[in-house]
């Protein structure tokens, strides 16, 4: 394997922000870490990145200790940060020569590689404006380039998808995909399941500092065993029927729907999970006209990776 992440721990004051967190990533293939805001993803990335320091445990990279060689393995890592490290008055191509330089890329390759990180990026075009002019998105896509500068082994994105305009987003996901294509082994934190569970081969589901699950994105499904999500978009959602009678709602609902296995409801959405769509729909409809819905449309899929986080931890992932 390439990357192994040994029992990590880590703690602020009294908050254990990782708690014996142990996985590991094989060559090639994109690990996908799935996690809700606050989880200790990124204080994860930052203990692989050697910027912070585990309280127990160690991380592995090619072999090399993150405790005892940290050089060794920041030369073949490459981060993309949550945060932009980027100049805003230099150009694009400024600001790859400034990294190639920091993480002493030859000289006489420099050019070739910022023309290459330009092109996986997209970037080609705008190489020569400065960077104060560049969208979110492009800002991301130039810090992917920049942490491909020195050929790393493994790159790591934190939630490179967040606050990030569509089209940019497609495109860092294409470019992930391709890499990986191309052999780089890719680690990719994120709270959009979809993102994950399009992307990735295998998943660990992360909460609260800890490992919840890990597997493939099929073994994850599992989890839920072998059912449907039903999920009906509705109107005039009455605010008595999610709050205060929400779980008589339940009971009722679980008593005039044959083969309802469980209930969620957000604010336009109703989804039930079952053995059996085509016995419940008709059922599950009927119900819902009969408590005041108003239905607008209705989709039966697989489950999804929201549906096991929500049934490892009773919540939703985007709480
Ligand atoms: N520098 C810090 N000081 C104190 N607490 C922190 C710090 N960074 C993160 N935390 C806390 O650690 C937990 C994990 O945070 P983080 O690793 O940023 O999660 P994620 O990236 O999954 O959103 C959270 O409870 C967060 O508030
Ligand atoms: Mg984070």
């Amino acid at each position: 394997m390439l990357l192994s992440v040994r029992g990590v721990t880590k703690d602020y004051g009294k908050r254990r922000a990782v708690d014996n967190v142990s996985f590991e990533v094989e060559k090639g293939e994109i690990f996908g870490l799935l996690g809700p805001n606050g989880a200790g993803k990124t204080t994860l990335v930052s203990m692989i990145s050697g910027l912070i320091r585990p309280l127990t445990g160690d991380i592995l990279l090619d072999g090399k200790s993150v405790l005892r060689e940290p050089m060794e393995v920041k030369r073949r890592l490459g981060v993309v940060p949550q945060d932009i490290a980027l100049y805003p008055s230099l150009t694009a191509v400024e600001n790859l020569q400034f990294w190639a330089r920091m993480q002493d890329v030859p000289a006489r390759e420099e050019s070739a590689r910022i023309e290459r990180v330009l092109g996986i990026t997209g970037l080609s075009e705008r190489r020569k404006d400065r960077v104060a002019t560049f969208s979110g998105g492009m800002k991301r896509r130039l810090n992917i380039a920049v942490a491909l500068l020195h050929n790393p082994l493994l790159l790591i994105l934190d939630e490179p998808t967040v606050g990030v305009d569509p089209q940019s987003r497609t495109h860092i996901l294409d470019t992930v995909a391709d890499l990986a294509k191309q052999g780089l082994t890719v680690l990719f934190t994120s709270h959009y399941m979809e993102e994950v569970e399009h992307l990735c081969g295998r998943v660990a589901v992360m909460d609260e500092g800890k490992i919840i699950a890990q597997g493939t994105v099929t073994e994850l499904k599992r989890i839920v065993g072998e059912m449907d999500e039903v999920s009906v978009n509705v109107t005039k959602l009455g605010a008595n029927l999610v709050g205060g009678a929400g779980d008589d709602f339940y009971a009722q609902a679980k008593q005039e729907v044959p083969g309802l296995v469980d209930l969620r409801m957000n604010d336009e959405e109703i989804v039930a999970y079952t053995q059996s769509s085509s016995q419940l729909l008709p059922a599950l409809l009927a119900f819902l006209v009969s408590r005041g819905f108003k239905i607008q449309s209705v989709s039966v899929k697989e489950p999804s990776l929201e549906a096991v986080f929500l049934k490892l931890t009773g919540k939703r992932l985007r709480d």
